[in-house]
């Protein structure tokens, strides 16, 4: 399981020569589902290039204070803003007692400083370093103003003396960092969510499409981000901004729809069904807008419509099955409906609302659902269609960690 999911690790090198082990370390941090960006001090760049760095976290690596270039890329105050953790590793001697001083004297210095997010530090150096009384205070200053400090081990050092200095080795790192988040209840599940309406075009200046917002999907996606799951969302037309850390795939019409989610669902462990897909397309788009004179006067014209493909029953019936959540919008015998279609889709849990009440549904903020197992059923209070997400996630959560 994914420790690291959703979380962003700013990771500062400084110029020790356990510089090297850098790079297995943003290997390491991104096996675990963490984005990792890198800041280097210039004397790492003596010990490491900037550019395997930059291959390994496949994203520019910053160097310089004073760079235009970088700075209109992601300025420093935006790099510390983006990290939900700065892991400095390895820390120097000179790199600890600037952090002490709270200098600004380069990149890395300056990002600590403007960092509201948790510090952490792994220092390496030789074991007299260490042990001098100015590193010793320097580090109970920094674990005083709640600066977590990683290591350091002890061993063989590459000055060939032993003793107690060499940074911690880079799977502790890991577990360290880690541990400083809390895992939520879909911790390392990778998550994919249909949201929104489809379209289906009559012409090039018409479609039939419904009132979906989305907005029921995407706050499930972001209470599924917030309980530590990876999301992919594949997005019918909505006016809503992507939730923030979410993979999105944006669609129009239900073959779309079906085909993003075919290739996406291969390595899914949830699939949520929320999109509002359209059942039917027109036979045949027409290439050109169709003119009212087509029709013999007082007469009208007919739209031939086929059905389109179920998509959340293509993947209830794949082989391996992810565990599958879909919804039921009726405006009529909303329970006996949505049990009919959680047989028949054979689903692992649906979410029936009332869209034919004004209050609640498709393009309101409040809902009143009700879940419904093979063998149970809930209902739940009118809420808040975020409340309503993060509640429905932890009853996934639940469900799925019994069928495990
Ligand atoms: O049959 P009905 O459209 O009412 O079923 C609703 C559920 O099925 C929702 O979860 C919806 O996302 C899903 N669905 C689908 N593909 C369709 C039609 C509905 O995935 N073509």
């Amino acid at each position: 399981m994914q420790t690291l999911t959703n979380k962003r690790v700013l990771l500062g090198v400084t110029g020790g020569i356990a510089a090297y082990k850098s790079a297995e370390l943003v290997r390491r941090l991104q096996d675990q589902g963490a984005d990792v960006r890198v800041v280097m001090t210039r004397a790492a760049a003596e010990f490491i290039t900037p550019l395997t760095l930059q291959a390994l976290s496949q994203n520019p690596v910053h160097t310089e204070l004073l760079d235009s270039e970088t700075e209109s890329a992601m300025g420093h105050i935006e790099l510390a803003r983006w990290a939900d953790l700065v892991l400095v590793a390895p820390a120097t001697a000179d790199f600890m007692a600037r952090l002490v001083a709270g200098r600004g004297d380069d990149l890395l210095t300056t990002l600590c400083l403007a960092a509201e997010c948790p510090l952490a530090v792994a220092p390496a150096m030789n074991q007299a370093m260490w042990a001098n009384p100015s590193t010793q205070q320097n580090c109970t200053s920094l674990a005083d103003r709640g600066i977590h400090l990683f290591g350091p081990g002890a061993g063989l050092q590459a000055c060939g003396e032993t003793g107690l200095g060499r940074m911690l080795d880079i799977e502790e790192i890991v577990i360290q960092t880690a541990g400083l988040f809390t895992s939520g209840v879909l911790a390392g599940r990778r998550v994919l969510i249909t949201a929104g309406p489809t379209r289906e075009a009559i012409d090039p200046v018409r479609f039939i499409t419904n009132h979906s917002s989305g907005k029921q999907g995407y706050a499930l996606a972001t209470a599924a981000i917030e309980a530590g799951a990876s999301v992919t969302i594949v997005s019918g037309p909505t006016h809503l901004d992507p939730p923030d850390r979410a993979n999105c795939v944006f669609v129009t019409s239900t073959n779309e729809m079906h085909n993003a989610v075919q290739e996406a669902v291969l390595d899914v462990d949830i699939f949520i069904g929320v999109a509002a897909v359209a059942d039917y397309r027109p036979v045949s788009v027409s290439e050109q807008k169709i003119k009212k004179s087509a029709a013999p006067s007082n007469k009208g014209i007919t739209l031939e419509l086929v059905e389109n493909p179920d998509i959340i029953a293509t993947v209830a019936n794949s082989e391996p099955k992810p565990f599958t959540i879909g919804f039921a919008a009726e405006t009529e015998n909303i329970m006996e409906y949505a049990r009919q279609k959680l047989v028949a889709k054979n689903l692992d849990m649906i979410i029936a609302n009332d869209v034919g009440d004004d209050d609640i549904g498709f393009n309101s903020d409040q809902n009143r659902t009700t879940i419904l197992w093979p063998d149970r059923t809930e209902a739940l209070p009118m809420m808040s269609k975020s409340a309503l997400a993060s509640r429905i996630i932890e009853l996934i959560a639940e469900t799925v960690e019994k069928d495990d």
